[in-house]
């Protein structure tokens, strides 16, 4: 055997235990691949008489709610008012990570992330709704359990997961295991309007399928739950949509 290939194997051996050594100290470097973004039609938004939506026609601090991928799953659409952070980090509670892209729009503060909370899926319903953006000061507990008091949040009254939308939904205290999947958004400059183009992160719209199939087709009124939205979402504030507004 040459001294070259003994030293090759040799090396190998140390280049291997140097990285089980690595790993060992930072699990994440066995994260998996990248989320996918899945993309699906892109969908206009417009608002409850068919007109786009721009930009300046939505309010700061207000929820708003439409419906995308499909017509029965919930998005929230908020104008927070300032920059949001861009290209921030997240992880699904599978390990994967991906890249959420930031606010849009002239002033990069339109987002938009689904409604369907990471924890237990409590959703906005036409009767009530247990999670909603607070853009006033609350309080939470965050991971730690020491008290928190900010504004700004994505609140879930059902067991207080509290997400923050200024990075990507992702979490800030509460048992949620990841953020809010994301949603796609593409502003057109010139026009001003906005499109929802994907949905990315832990989405969870399956077990929200499987879950509640029946009552969805009930508050849909039809059996097809998993009918596509495609060329329009149709946004209305939140307060329009469910009938009770529950805050913690
Ligand atoms: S369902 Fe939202 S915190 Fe449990």
């Amino acid at each position: 055997m040459s001294r070259d290939l003994k030293f090759g194997r040799r090396s190998f051996v140390k280049l291997c235990a140097s990285a089980v050594a690595m790993i060992g100290a930072n699990p994440k470097l066995l994260a998996k691949p990248d989320s996918e973004i899945h993309r699906h039609h892109r969908a206009k938004l417009i608002d409850t008489e068919g007109h786009p939506i721009t930009p300046s026609q939505l309010k700061v601090g207000e929820n708003y709610l439409f419906h995308y991928p499909y017509i029965a799953t919930p998005c929230f659409l908020l104008n927070l008012g300032r920059p949001t952070e861009q290209d921030t980090l997240l992880q699904t509670e599978k390990g994967g990570s991906y890249r959420w892209q930031g606010g849009v729009g002239p002033e990069r503060s339109i987002v938009a992330f689904s409604a369907i909370c990471a924890h237990k899926m409590s959703y906005p319903a036409d009767e009530v709704s247990f999670i909603n953006y607070r853009h006033q000061t609350v309080s939470f507990r965050n991971k730690s359990e020491a008290v928190i008091r900010r504004s700004q949040v994505i609140y879930c009254c059902s067991e207080k997961s509290v997400y923050d939308p200024l990075q990507g939904a992702r979490v800030l205290g509460g048992p949620a295991p990841q953020p809010l999947a994301a949603i796609m958004l593409e502003y057109d400059e010139r026009d001003g309007s906005l499109y929802a183009a994907g949905i990315y992160g832990g989405d969870m719209l399956e077990l929200f399928f499987e879950k509640f199939a029946f009552r969805l087709s009930l508050e849909f009124k039809t059996s097809n739950i998993r009918e596509k939205v495609t060329r329009t979402a149709t946004v209305m504030p939140l307060t329009q949509y469910s009938r009770s507004q529950v805050q913690c």
